[in-house]
């Protein structure tokens, strides 16, 4: 089943001037073609400025089309009778660790969402356990934000997100400013809960988190130019770095030692089939 359906999307923005005056307008969406089946684990690449953020606030009705449609378990989101039940539905979590807690107390910052949807006190306190305990970290429900690490952070963020019983959850670069501590525990809890049913998209720079997700989008020039499997993507390395990005370390050391003449079979994705290939190119 189909979550996300985009067609012929286009999203223009108006252009100012030094002085203020507007100057035109520019396409950051060019004209994107795209489906996310439900339950899936989809990343998104791109270079700085390809249109992934912009993408990414139409998929819960933050920004609407220019033109073009776009339907979020069939709901169009143009209808304003629709935009309810589509930000209820998908939830969004940030580049900046820092910019997203809202209260003094994480156990406030979690029942924030709840709050706002008009969800009652009983109920709320059992989501905040339950949000907390899926991203590990009901130990600081009464703790200060400011004493935690940025991978915690995230994850309280991600759990103000649960809290709300999405069925989306978009992570846009929210591990860009981590530690790889940080980043390996934020890409624990996105497979968990992808594991658990709910939709993960992660737009990220990070070529070996998009290499764990179900289906790639490489985007560049405001539209998607490649998608497929990680393992597909990933074998078109000329394709990937004219698009400005490269490919994950290990894929790329094994395209090197290819090309030293080690018989070895691309693509490789993962440290565990780079050392069988190695150990049966040298056996
Ligand atoms: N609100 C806005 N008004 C005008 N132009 C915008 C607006 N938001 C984005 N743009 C432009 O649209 C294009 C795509 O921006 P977007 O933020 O979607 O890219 P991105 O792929 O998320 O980049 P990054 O990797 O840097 O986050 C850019 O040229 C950007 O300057
Ligand atoms: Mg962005």
């Amino acid at each position: 089943m189909e979550y996300i359906r985009t067609e012929q999307l286009k999203k223009k923005f108006r252009r100012f001037d030094e002085n203020g005056e507007e100057a035109g307008s520019t396409y950051a969406l060019t004209g994107v073609d795209m489906t996310v089946e439900a339950g899936s684990f989809v990343a998104i690449l791109g270079r700085n400025g390809s249109g992934k953020s912009t993408l990414a606030k139409h998929f819960n009705a933050l920004l609407t089309p220019s033109e073009g449609s776009v339907y979020i378990e069939g709901l169009d989101t143009k209808d304003d009778k629709n935009v309810r039940a589509i930000r209820s539905g998908t939830g969004m979590v940030f580049q900046n660790p820092d910019n997203q807690m809202v209260s003094s107390i994480i156990e406030e910052d979690v029942a924030f969402g709840p709050e706002n949807l008009g969800v009652e006190s009983r109920e709320i306190a059992r989501r905040i356990d339950e949000s907390l305990k899926r991203v590990n970290m009901s130990a600081y429900i009464h703790h200060a934000p400011n004493r935690l690490s940025g991978g915690q952070k995230q994850r309280i963020a991600i759990a103000g997100v649960l809290a709300m019983r999405p069925k989306c959850i978009i992570l846009d670069e929210a591990t860009s400013m981590l530690d790889p501590q940080g980043r390996a525990d934020i890409m624990d809890t996105v497979r968990e809960l992808n594991a658990a049913g709910i939709t993960m998209i992660m737009i990220t720079h990070f070529m070996e988190e998009a290499a764990h997700a179900d289906k790639v989008f490489v985007m560049d020039g405001g539209r998607v130019i490649m998608s497929g499997t990680p393992r597909e993507i990933f074998a078109r390395r000329d394709e990937v770095m004219a698009a400005g990005l490269r490919l994950p370390m290990v894929s790329e050391l094994a395209c090197r030692l290819k090309e030293e003449g080690i018989d070895i079979e691309l693509p490789i994705l993962t440290e565990e089939e780079l050392t069988a290939a190695v150990l049966q190119a040298v056996d």
